[in-house]
């Protein structure tokens, strides 16, 4: 499932392919003109021939070697203009090239880096990590085929680079968070008979409790004495009992400052209950857990890297099922924080798991400040689509750090506006607060964060990401197959290391 990546400065030549750099308008460098001079002049001939082949960002060539070479393929790369390339772009690069080779039965590369460049050896980490990220599959429920039936993927890349040992570094550091990011696609990505909140919460100790990260599981019995009347009045319908999860990693050991807090929704499936969703497309509501995932995932890239830094997890698991049991619309709940809510949709569920967990987590643990991470509105992706993640945040320099770590993931944020009039909006006619906007639809994913924002104490840094649109995708994108995405992990990673911790 994942492809070992490794580097040193001599080439190995016993990979299927030889990966070669091209810029376009730049002369070949030097890897690739002693490669064709070792081809025989094999490269020059059908680079003569094919004059389409430029050097255009992301191009791809694929070329079979004469029998006496020394790997079966060459391939031939397009990494665009020499000068534009950095490392966001060197990710999609790696991704690009992973995708170029499916179904071409080339399990293993070597990769010939551009020592010419700069930072040749960072870059080739970089690319590395863009390998990585895009040969993500999930397969676990697919049987067995025999040996020869099985598709061969790629699995091997060696890369040749001047400074390996920096490339090496510098990819060290990048792994644990896409060790992180696979976790999180693998959870979004099971399906719910599957993944339960039970099931889930033992998954999650399973992950974690052996990477040093510290394991409570609340089961509904205690849930009920510490009052939790809104998530547990979303579970109520089902027959799989709901749990809450508090992971802590305590990293600085030595710091007694307010940790960090990141809280996510796990509705393990979302049918919308007795205001059930239409049929048509209900399978993707497995994914409704996805914020749960990333915060399980980022405490798992966390715990892998040893961060010096104290940071706790919460994630709220639910399932929202109809039945005889189930919370109706009408009906009025008390949240752990005292503040009654009238359901008036059963299916804005959501935020009813996230009053519950922040109040928790605000409660237990007075933290530094908290993130969440929500598939929360179908208004969102009509908002912002696919590509940006809504996130509304009562901070400026929280906004800007997070932002920052956002652009250098390539996972992008959006801000998105906070106002008194949405708070105000979803106070009750009858009751503290309800669940839905009393002026119907519009700006959605805004009177649910004016929802959220209820069940923030005054003065906590927070901010609310509303991941509807970008955990979960239905084609492929340069660094990311299609489904789970583990949208957040590597930019709250990023956001952890480069301002809360001390190196
Ligand atoms: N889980 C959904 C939001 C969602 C929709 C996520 C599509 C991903 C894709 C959420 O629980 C929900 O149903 N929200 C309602 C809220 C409404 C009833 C106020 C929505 O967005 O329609
Ligand atoms: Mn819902
Ligand atoms: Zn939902």
């Amino acid at each position: 499932m994942t492809v070992n990546i490794s580097f040193s400065k001599a080439p190995h030549k016993d990979s299927d392919a030889a990966v070669l750099c091209f810029y376009e308008g730049s002369e070949p460098s030097a890897a690739v003109s002693s490669l064709n001079y070792e081809f025989h002049g094999y490269i020059d001939n059908v680079l003569e021939k094919n004059k389409s082949f430029t050097g255009k960002f992301g191009q791809v060539q694929i070329l079979v070697l004469p029998e006496d070479s020394p790997y079966a393929y060459a391939i031939l790369l397009g990494c665009g203009k020499k000068d534009e390339l950095d490392n966001l772009r060197a990710e999609k690069l790696g991704g690009k090239l992973v995708a170029s080779l499916d179904s071409s039965n080339i399990e293993s590369l070597e990769f010939y880096n551009d020592n010419d460049l700069a930072q040749s050896g960072e870059l080739a980490a970089h690319i590395a990590v863009g390998i990585s990220l895009r040969s993500y599959s999930f397969e676990i429920y697919k049987s067995k085929k025999d040996d020869d039936e099985e598709e061969k993927k790629l699995s091997l890349v060696h890369f040749v680079a001047f400074d390996s040992d920096n490339a090496d570094e510098t990819y060290s550091e990048q792994s644990p968070a896409i060790e992180g990011v696979f976790l999180a696609r693998d959870l979004v990505n099971e399906p719910p008979n599957e993944l339960y909140p039970d099931a889930y919460a033992k998954r999650i100790k399973a992950q974690l409790k052996p990477l040093g990260v510290e394991i409570e599981i609340l089961d509904e019995k205690k849930m009920k004495k510490i009052g939790m009347g809104a998530l547990l009045a979303v579970g109520q319908g089902s027959d799989h009992a709901p749990r809450m999860v508090i992971m802590r990693w305590r990293g600085d050991k030595s710091c007694a400052d307010a940790p960090l807090a990141f809280v996510g929704k796990g509705v393990t499936f979302d049918t919308g209950g007795i205001s059930l969703k239409p049929g048509a497309g209900m399978e993707e509501m497995k994914m409704d857990m996805g914020g749960s995932a990333a915060v399980v995932g980022l405490m798992k890239s966390l715990a892998r890297r040893r961060a010096k830094v104290n940071v706790v997890g919460v994630v709220g698991l639910v399932e929202n099922m109809p039945s005889a049991r189930a919370y109706r619309p009408a009906d009025i709940v008390t949240s752990y924080s005292g503040k009654t809510i009238e359901v008036l949709n059963t299916d804005a569920e959501g935020r009813l798991v996230l009053a519950d967990a922040l109040s928790y987590v605000q409660d237990i643990y007075k933290p530094a400040m908290v993130i969440d991470l929500a598939t929360l509105t179908g208004a969102m992706i009509i908002a912002l689509g696919h590509e940006y993640c809504g996130t509304f945040v009562n901070n400026d320099d929280l906004w800007e750090q997070m932002e920052q770590a956002g652009r250098e993931t390539d996972e992008k944020l959006w801000r998105m506006p906070l106002d008194e009039v949405w708070k105000k909006d979803m106070e009750g006619t009858i009751s503290d607060t309800q669940n839905m906007s009393k002026s119907g639809r519009w700006a959605g994913a805004c009177t649910a964060a004016g929802f959220l924002s209820h069940f923030i104490e005054k003065d906590m840094e927070w901010a609310h990401m509303d991941i509807a649109g970008t955990a979960w995708i239905k084609s492929d994108k340069d660094t990311t197959p299609k489904y789970g995405t583990g949208f957040g992990v590597r930019l709250l990673d990023r956001f952890v290391s480069k301002n809360y911790e001390q190196s």
